[in-house]
């Protein structure tokens, strides 16, 4: 705890578009195929958001779960952060948006851009809002609507990715409460932020018609070296939090990563000597939400009763930065 009061998870929500696009109809759009995807990530389908549907609506809708599950009205909310690398515009920002959407104002609101951790990281800051009682009940949101910067002529991206949006209500805990965030680890290493990026459109290569017309406006990755950094930057990012709470891997209940990679949570789960049962994953489901990934498999989880009050959830995630984060949560 940094301050004066605990925090916790009081209520979680998701929204998934309805439209579904599996291995097979990408086998239409690209050269691919069904096997190649599900041996080499685990993914099946992936959702795909309306052409009238930006990040902010996915994520009031995700919002309204939330809110709702954690008991409180609307107007109880008095901080939003919002991790997203696709926000609607590059200014104003998302989460002013969703404030918007919600009827409410006059409290901070603001985006984190911080690759697929980005809700690792808002959830980072909202916990020091709560603890030092500056904030009574954070919206965290972690939306993506990828489907709209890939280029579904570039199989190594487009099979990887899909829309979504994940909610959490972190609020102040009461003494009597058990649920807590218990401990955060974030941190980032910029001389691998080449690996993973969309190169166009911000201030280094506005939009022209070259940028357009050769696919600079859409995510540009180099998989293999991601997948390397990716376990060894989860794998520290645990085992700090682990380490300064002084557990052992037996007593973790959960292990949620983010989902980018099948391949990529199991070395993870081997690495870190956890029970396979113990691992949460719907990638076959959803794919890769970037910073949705997480907040949407924990309400999953939650709502099927997999995850119960007073289990010990460990989540970590990685992505464009290369920015890397765990926090671990009492339910
Ligand atoms: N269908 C069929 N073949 C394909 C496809 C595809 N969709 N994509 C690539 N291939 C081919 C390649 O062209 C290559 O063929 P070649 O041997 O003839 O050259 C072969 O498959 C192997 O390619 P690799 O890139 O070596 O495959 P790898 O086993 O590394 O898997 C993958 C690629 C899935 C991208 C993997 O490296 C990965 O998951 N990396 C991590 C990526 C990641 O997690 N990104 C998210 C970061 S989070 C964020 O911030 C958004």
């Amino acid at each position: 705890m940094a301050g004066k009061y605990h925090a916790k998870i009081s209520g979680t929500g998701r929204y998934l578009p309805e439209k579904v696009l599996n291995n097979f109809d990408l086998e239409k759009i690209v050269e691919t195929n069904d096997e190649w995807i599900r041996s080499r990530t685990g993914m099946f389908e992936r959702r795909i958001a309306a052409d009238d549907q930006a990040s902010s609506d996915m994520a009031y809708e995700a919002a309204l779960k939330a809110i709702s599950a954690a008991n409180l009205k609307t107007k109880d909310i008095d901080l939003i952060i919002v991790g997203t690398v696709t926000p609607d515009h590059a200014f104003p920002s998302t989460a002013c948006l969703v404030q918007k959407k919600l009827g409410l104002k006059n409290f901070p609101a603001f985006d984190v851009s911080a690759g697929c951790p980005g809700w690792i990281y808002a959830s980072n800051i909202a916990k020091q809002y709560i603890e030092n009682g500056v904030a009574k009940n954070a919206l965290v949101i972690g939306v993506e609507l990828l489907s709209k910067v890939l280029n579904y002529k570039d199989r190594n991206t487009c099979v990887l990715f899909g829309d979504g949006a994940g909610a959490t209500v972190i609020s102040r805990a009461e003494p009597k409460d058990i649920s807590r965030l218990i401990d955060s680890d974030i941190s980032a290493d910029g001389t691998f932020s080449e690996l993973l990026v969309q190169p166009a459109g911000g201030s280094r290569m506005p939009a022209t018609r070259d940028t357009v017309e050769n696919s600079k406006h859409t995510v540009h990755m180099e998989g293999n070296k991601v997948f390397k950094l990716a376990v060894k930057s989860m794998y520290s990012a645990c085992d700090a939090v682990m380490k300064r709470n002084n557990l052992d891997v037996k007593s973790i209940d959960w292990l949620l990563t983010h989902q980018a990679n099948m391949r990529i949570i199991e070395a993870l789960g081997k690495k870190l000597k956890i029970d396979k049962n113990k691992v949460i994953v719907n990638i076959e489901k959803y794919a890769n939400t970037s910073s949705a990934t997480i907040p949407i498999a924990l309400d999953e989880a939650i709502r099927d009763g997999k995850v119960r009050r007073g289990d010990l959830v460990l989540m970590a995630s990685f992505g464009a930065g290369l920015t890397s984060g765990s926090l671990l949560i009492r339910v």
